[in-house]
């Protein structure tokens, strides 16, 4: 198969976990025989030095026009003075609302390997993590009307966090479509002792659960949920939630599995069309020392080959890799262990592409 995708390593740590990402494709492409095309966009803080935006319009429609899109991560503290029209995250947000990629899917997998990097005790992740945050990513307080103004002469300042029926009703069946392929037990986390939106939110996952009776759905607070997310973290399969919950316990559920340098995302449209990305961010610390770990941009990559191409072997065999990685030893200073060895963000891809 022959496949356009639309490269953007962004700022940071960005390049240097895209470029381990990129050769594991193509030693996938070598040993599957497809042949992938690259094409790379600047985003984020690098494209605001070049061209005096996060994203330029031929760029947005190179991935538009692409298969799928794969990307680093954006910004970092040179750019947080930028006016808020021009951040570096406005850029990945627009890219987002622009390729209709309302489903974020935040798989929350601990490698038992990795057991002992959690700051969890053994009892409660010892017995394997794994669980998926469905994210809804195009609505919400990140996208409604937001203002500054002067009352009574102070600044006053609002985000509004508008959910449509329909636009809930499309993560719902996502959710509920992705627990009946798993473990058929969905969790909806909102505020709706609070907020309206989140009444919204409950009363049409109700209405859709009538529609999935072997789903075994329940309701939870996103309070709460936090709590129960370190308490005990196994009893949760699926979770769908709005967009900034989503945000806020995808970094929290990310700690159980050792780092958040280990998690990847595929952010989903109606048609095939994908962003696949780690959850972290740009890490402006250490980028350009080469011991980022690479592993989560790897196995987003791996979500690309599965949700976007079809191509179900080819993920399992990038996610084994990783695993093979794993077992014998190799790890970067993130999730470093005791006896393990301890390798850069370059070695490690290229011992995944190995393994492969
Ligand atoms: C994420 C990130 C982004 C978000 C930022 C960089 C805008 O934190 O993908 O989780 O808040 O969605
Ligand atoms: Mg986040």
């Amino acid at each position: 198969m022959k496949k356009k995708i639309a490269v953007l390593p962004g700022d940071g740590i960005g390049p240097e976990i895209i470029a381990q990402a990129i050769k594991v494709l193509d030693t996938v492409a070598r040993r599957y025989n497809h042949e992938f095309e690259y094409t790379y966009v600047d985003i984020g803080g690098c494209s605001i030095d070049k061209y005096n935006r996060p994203i330029t319009e031929e760029g947005m429609q190179i991935c538009k026009e692409s298969d799928s899109v794969l990307l680093g991560a954006v910004g970092g503290p040179k750019w947080d003075d930028c006016p808020p029209e021009i951040r570096p995250e406005k850029a990945l947000l627009a890219v987002r609302k622009e390729l209709g990629l309302f489903a974020n899917l935040r798989p929350t997998k601990l490698f038992l390997q990795l057991a002992s990097s959690s700051p969890l005790k053994s009892e409660i992740v010892g017995g394997g993590i794994d669980l998926l945050i469905v994210r809804e990513l195009t609505g919400g307080v990140y996208f409604g009307a937001k203002k500054t103004e002067n009352v009574d002469g102070q600044l006053v300042a609002t985000d509004l966090m508008p959910y449509s029926e329909s636009e809930i009703e499309r993560i719902g069946r996502v959710a509920f479509e992705t627990a009946m392929k798993r473990n058929k037990k969905l969790t909806s986390v909102d505020k709706a002792n609070v907020l309206e939106t989140s009444r919204l939110w409950r009363k049409t996952m109700h209405r859709l659960s009538l529609e999935y009776p072997e789903v075994e759905y329940g309701d939870a607070l996103v309070d709460s949920t936090a709590m129960q997310l370190i308490k005990n973290p196994s009893q949760f399969d699926v979770i769908v939630t709005e967009n900034m919950f989503g945000d806020i316990l995808s970094d929290e559920a990310s700690m159980l599995t050792g780092s958040i340098g280990m998690m990847p995302s595929a952010s989903l449209s109606l048609g095939t069309l994908g962003m696949y990305e780690p959850i972290h961010g740009s890490a402006p610390d250490i980028a350009g020392l080469d011991i980022a770990n690479p592993l989560g941009t790897i196995l987003s990559a791996a979500m690309m080959l599965r949700y976007s191409f079809d191509m179900a072997a080819e993920a399992d065999a990038v996610e084994e890799a990783v695993n093979r990685v794993l077992d014998l030893g190799y790890r970067t200073g993130d999730i470093m262990q005791d006896n393990c060895k301890k390798v850069s963000c370059s070695q490690m891809g290229a011992l995944v592409s190995q393994a492969l």
